[in-house]
């Protein structure tokens, strides 16, 4: 059900998803660091942060899954390009867009005008940090 905080976000273009810090990750040849302290925030599963500005191109999306998974995309929806949430409950990824184009976990178009799928990052553990290879 849509409030009207909710609409005017869609309109806006206002994911609910809250970004990360800049000292809690970082860009290093074509790799995404989030640090322990960023890590932290995508503790749960259901959590999820977005990481933009710096070196990136484009935005990128980093989900806990509900299996307790990390997971990483680039969130630029491929309609317009709004940022992506992720839904715990429906266990996808959807645009904040009035569109609300929507996508499974492997990154392929579900719903909406999405003219295609969106690109998912290779994720590894690196000690406390986790790396998002940004390059593929
Ligand atoms: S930007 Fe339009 S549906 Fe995602």
């Amino acid at each position: 059900m849509f409030s009207l905080i909710n609409i005017f976000k869609a309109f806006a273009g206002i994911c609910n998803t809250p970004p990360l810090v800049n000292d809690e990750w970082k860009v290093v040849e074509g790799k995404l660091i989030v640090s322990q302290d960023g890590l932290k925030k995508v503790d749960k599963p259901g959590a999820a942060v977005y990481m933009a500005g710096n070196q990136l191109q484009r935005p990128v999306l980093l989900i806990k899954t509900k299996e307790g998974n990390f997971r990483a995309y680039a969130s630029a929806c491929t309609h317009m390009g709004r940022k992506l949430d992720y839904l715990l409950e429906e266990n996808k990824l959807r645009c904040c867009s009035v569109n609300h184009s929507s996508f499974d976990l492997d990154g392929n178009k579900l719903t909406g005008p999405a003219k295609g799928n969106i690109t998912e990052f290779r994720v590894e553990r690196e000690g406390t940090d986790l790396i998002i290879k940004i390059t593929q």
